[in-house]
C-alpha cells in the first residue's frame, strides 16, 4: 500500500513537472530568435528563365545539371548525376585527387524520359566508388572543349567522434527566395545537404514547361550540388500525377533525375534509404509512398532500425517531407498517418532528429523524448491537441528510462 501510493505520489510529482514546462512552452510559443538571417523578399516569385542562374553552360553538348549524392552506405562513394542535352555522349567519369591528373575513370550510364511532349535531354548516373574517406577529389565529365571540372570532399570515416556538419534544406523551388536561400546556405560551411522534399516545384507549371522547370532547377543547384552531396527526399511536388496531361506515374521526373544510394541499405525503392556518414545514421523515408503495416517502406525500416549501431553511429536522423508534429495551420495534422505507424519505432529508437518540410514555417520541439511518447495506447484522457501553438502533446505516463540527449 505504502509503496503503491508513493509511486502514485511520484508519477503525479512528474506529471506536474512536465505539464509547468510543457505550459511554459505553449505561451511563449516560440523558441526566440536563432539567426540574424531575415528572408526579404515576398511574395516568392520564380526566376525567369534568361536569368544567369539557370544559364547553360557553354560548348555543344556541355555537361549540365552536375549532381552528387552519396553512392553506398559508409561514405566511401558518389553518385555524379548530369545531363547532357544534344546527344547522349559519354557516360563516364575522370576522377583523381589532384587537379588536372584524373588517373581513375569510372562508367555510368545513361537514361532520358518524356513528360507530355516534353522530351528530356540524356541523363546520366555514374557511381565513383572505393574512394578514400577524408580526401578531395576532382572529378571530370563531357568531352573535348565542353568538358567540366568539378571537386568533392569525402567525409571522414564512420566514427563516434567524427564531426561533421550537415545543412537542412527542404521545400527550395526557383524563386528569388530559393536563390537567397542557396547563397546562404552556400556561405554556411555546411558540407552535405539533407533535402526535405519539394525540389523544383516545377509541377506548379503545365505542359512542357514542366520539364523544363526541372531543367532550370538542375542548374540552378549545380552551384551547390555538383560539389557536395545532397541526400534526397521526395516531396509532395515530386509525385507529378497529372492525368490532364496523361501523365500517371509517380514521382517519374524525381526517379529519372536524382538517383539515390537505396540498394546499399537493402531498399527495393530509391524513395527510401539509409545511408551512414560520419557519426550520423541517417534515414530517409517517403511520405508519399506506402507505410502502413506490411508494406515494403515499413519493412524495410523495421530491418533497418535494427541495423543502426549507436557505438558507431551516435546520431539518428530520419530526414522526410512531411512533420509528424505541426502547429502551424497549413498542413496541419498531414503527419498524422505516418505519426501512428512510425513514431513509437521513433521513440523506442530513441531517434535524435527528424527533419521535415511541406510546412514553410520554422518550427521545432525540443526533449521530445519527454513530451511525445504514446509509444503504448493511451488508456487515459491525459492527450490533447494544442492548435497554432509551439507544441503538439502527448502526456502518456511514465517517464522510466526516458533519456534526454543534450544538444550541441
Ligand atoms: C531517348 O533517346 C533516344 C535516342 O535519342 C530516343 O530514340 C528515344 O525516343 C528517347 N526516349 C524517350 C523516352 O524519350
Ligand atoms: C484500459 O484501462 C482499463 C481500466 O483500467 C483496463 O481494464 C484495460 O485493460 C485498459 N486497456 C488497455 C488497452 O490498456
Amino acid at each position: 500500500m505504502l509503496l503503491a501510493s508513493r509511486l502514485l505520489r511520484l508519477q503525479l510529482f512528474r506529471f506536474v513537472i512536465i505539464l509547468v514546462l510543457v505550459l511554459s512552452y505553449v505561451e511563449n510559443g516560440n523558441a526566440g530568435l536563432t539567426s540574424t538571417f531575415v528572408r526579404t523578399q515576398w511574395p516568392a516569385a520564380d526566376i525567369p528563365l534568361d536569368n544567369e542562374v539557370f544559364a547553360i553552360p557553354k560548348g555543344y553538348n556541355a555537361p549540365q545539371q552536375v549532381h552528387i549524392t552519396q553512392g553506398d552506405y559508409d561514405g566511401k562513394a558518389v553518385i555524379i548525376s548530369w545531363v547532357t542535352p544534344d546527344e547522349p555522349g559519354s557516360n563516364s567519369v575522370k576522377y583523381g585527387t589532384s587537379e588536372n591528373s584524373y588517373d581513375f575513370s569510372a562508367e555510368g550510364t545513361v537514361t532520358n524520359y518524356t513528360f507530355y511532349k516534353y522530351k528530356s535531354g540524356y541523363i546520366h548516373h555514374c557511381l565513383v566508388d572505393g574512394l578514400e574517406y577524408d580526401s578531395k577529389y576532382y572529378y571530370k565529365i563531357g568531352e573535348g572543349d565542353s568538358s567540366r571540372v568539378f571537386w568533392f570532399q569525402t567525409p571522414p570515416e564512420i566514427d563516434p567522434d567524427a564531426s561533421y556538419t550537415f545543412g537542412i534544406i527542404g521545400d527550395l523551388g526557383q524563386t528569388y527566395n530559393s536563390l537567397s536561400t542557396l547563397e546562404h546556405y552556400m556561405k554556411s560551411g555546411g558540407q552535405s545537404v539533407l533535402f526535405a522534399g519539394d525540389l523544383s516545384y516545377a509541377d506548379r507549371y503545365q505542359y512542357d514547361d514542366v520539364g523544363i522547370r526541372w531543367d532550370s532547377w538542375g542548374r540552378f543547384v549545380e552551384q551547390s550540388a555538383a560539389y557536395q552531396p545532397w541526400i534526397w527526399s521526395a516531396g509532395n511536388h515530386e509525385i507529378e500525377y497529372m492525368p490532364e496531361m496523361e501523365e500517371v506515374l509517380p514521382f517519374k521526373s524525381f526517379l529519372h533525375r536524382f538517383a539515390t544510394p537505396h540498394t546499399a541499405s537493402k531498399s527495393t525503392n530509391p524513395l527510401w534509404y539509409a545511408i551512414r556518414r560520419a557519426s550520423a545514421h541517417i534515414i530517409v523515408l517517403s511520405s508519399y509512398s506506402p507505410f502502413v503495416k506490411y508494406t515494403p517502406q515499413w519493412m524495410w525500416l523495421r530491418e533497418e532500425l535494427k541495423r543502426v549501431n549507436r557505438e558507431k553511429t551516435p546520431w539518428l536522423i530520419v530526414v522526410m517531407h512531411v512533420p509528424i508534429y505541426n502547429s502551424n495551420a497549413a498542413h496541419y495534422m498531414e503527419g498524422e498517418s505516418m505519426r501512428a505507424v512510425f513514431e513509437s519505432w521513433f521513440v523506442r529508437s530513441k531517434v535524435d532528429f527528424i527533419f521535415a518540410g511541406h510546412v514553410h514555417a520554422y518550427e521545432r520541439s525540443v526533449c521530445t523524448f519527454l513530451f511525445f511518447m504514446p509509444y503504448r495506447p493511451i488508456n487515459t484522457s491525459s492527450y490533447r491537441y494544442v492548435a497554432n501553438q509551439f507544441v503538439y502533446l502527448y502526456l502518456p505516463l511514465p517517464l522510466n528510462g526516458i533519456p534526454i540527449r543534450s544538444f550541441s
